[in-house]
């Protein structure tokens, strides 16, 4: 491995690398020890709530003030990104926009290395009128580009792909994209679930229409904190079907339909925020801003090269590309019998998990240290010469 960059790592403060090799970024980040501080506070904020309103004076705000922790590290301004119960809920709310029914242009194009939450949802459009093309994988790790491109056409409304994808790690290359559809007058939403707190993300620049998440695995929160943006420009534009009051201009007015949107990203908001969520993320969103995407796409592309070169220096098969280039921050290695292995890993406290058809996942975030990738790689070897499976690409 090419020598190792000094950086703060701030493995003290997440206790679940004590238990061994985490390397499950794809999937759950470790708690921050900081994480039980901020439950603690919720629980304190909920049982004074008699005497001190939360909601005036905490938790009406946090969503907002979440969002805008989360629109930095996607590389977008202040006031772009509502907080949504999870990242189907995100895309469903987005879908909600459009009406494809009355309208030629009502082709979404999708790819088949999303992830299946998403390919659900766009398939549940097509009772509503829309078609859904997805862009087929030939090796089940990368698409052409040209390929996503010829897809695009003057009938694309929307083009909803995974930035990273979930079962090989393979990028897309979003300036091609956004171009081609502006070209074409489409819109882009890109699942940036898999690249948010370790890919460089650049919302603004790219003019990106809709980005959607979470926040359990990059970014080292809690469950049930999914994310959209939506561009600002485009915002006031936008009805979503899936809505609720909160979404309403003036939510405490409690007054008859018909709905009056928010002007701000709000209007993307349904019902009663998920406050313990929010609680959850915060530490998580302070470290990965304090430590940088940058520094940690560096570190990732340094440790990604590695368990990739060490892969194909045994003839193991690697389900991930080859190129930095078009690659995340995980490494899929080919296995035969991937819960049987990710059990033997577990058991030497090596952490990492696997999907069908693709063998392990393994991802070192910037708290792993290079000897523990080192080290997880030289168990993967032992226990592969040990089964004797005939693993080799
Ligand atoms: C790329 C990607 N998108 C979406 C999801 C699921 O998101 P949610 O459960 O928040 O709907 C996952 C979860 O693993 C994922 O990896």
């Amino acid at each position: 491995m090419k020598p190792e960059t000094r950086i703060n790592r701030r493995r003290e403060e997440f206790p679940t690398l004590a238990s061994g090799i985490h390397l499950l970024s794809h999937s759950l980040g470790p708690v921050p020890r900081a994480a039980r501080e901020s439950m603690l506070a919720y629980y304190e904020a909920w049982e004074h709530h008699t005497s001190e309103d939360a909601w005036a004076t905490s938790w009406w705000e946090m969503s907002a003030q979440v969002g805008d922790g989360i629109a930095q590290i996607l590389g977008g301004n202040a006031g772009s990104v509502q907080i949504q119960p999870n990242a189907s809920i995100a895309l469903s709310s987005v879908l909600s926009c459009f009406d494809f029914t009355s309208s030629k242009r009502n082709k979404i194009v999708a790819s088949a290395l999303d992830f299946p939450s998403m390919q659900y949802v766009l398939d549940a459009q097509t009772p509503m009128g829309a078609r859904v093309q997805i862009v087929p994988s030939d090796d089940g790790i990368a698409i052409p580009l040209e390929r996503v491109l010829d897809a695009i056409d003057d009938a694309t409304a929307l083009v909803a792909l995974s930035h990273v994808s979930f079962r090989s790690s393979f990028r897309v290359d979003v300036e091609a994209i956004v171009q081609r559809a502006r070209k074409h007058g489409a819109w882009v939403l890109l699942d940036v679930y898999q690249s948010a707190g370790v890919v460089p993300l650049r919302a603004s620049a790219w003019n990106i229409d809709f980005l959607i998440g979470g926040t359990i695995k990059w970014l080292c929160g809690g469950p049930a904190c999914g994310y959209l943006y939506v561009r600002p420009d485009l915002q006031q534009q936008l009805q979503p079907r899936l809505t609720g009051w909160v979404a309403h201009a003036a939510p405490f007015d409690f007054a008859q339909p018909p709905m009056r949107y928010d002007n701000s990203v709000r209007r993307f908001a349904q019902g009663t925020p998920s406050i313990p969520a929010l609680y959850s993320v915060l530490p998580g969103l302070q470290i990965i801003e304090e430590v940088g995407v940058e520094t940690m796409r560096a570190e990732s592309e340094r440790r990604t090269e590695f368990m990739i070169d060490f892969a194909l220096e045994r003839g193991w098969k690697v389900n991930s590309p080859r190129d930095v280039n078009q690659r995340g921050g995980s490494v899929m290695i080919y296995v035969e019998d991937g819960p049987g292995m990710v059990k033997r890993l577990n058991e030497r406290k090596v952490f990492v998990d696997c999907r069908p058809g693709v063998g392990l996942r393994m991802s070192a975030h910037f708290f792993n240290t290079d000897e523990e990738v080192h080290e997880a790689m030289e168990i993967l070897a032992e226990l592969i010469s040990c089964q004797g499976n005939n693993i080799l690409g």
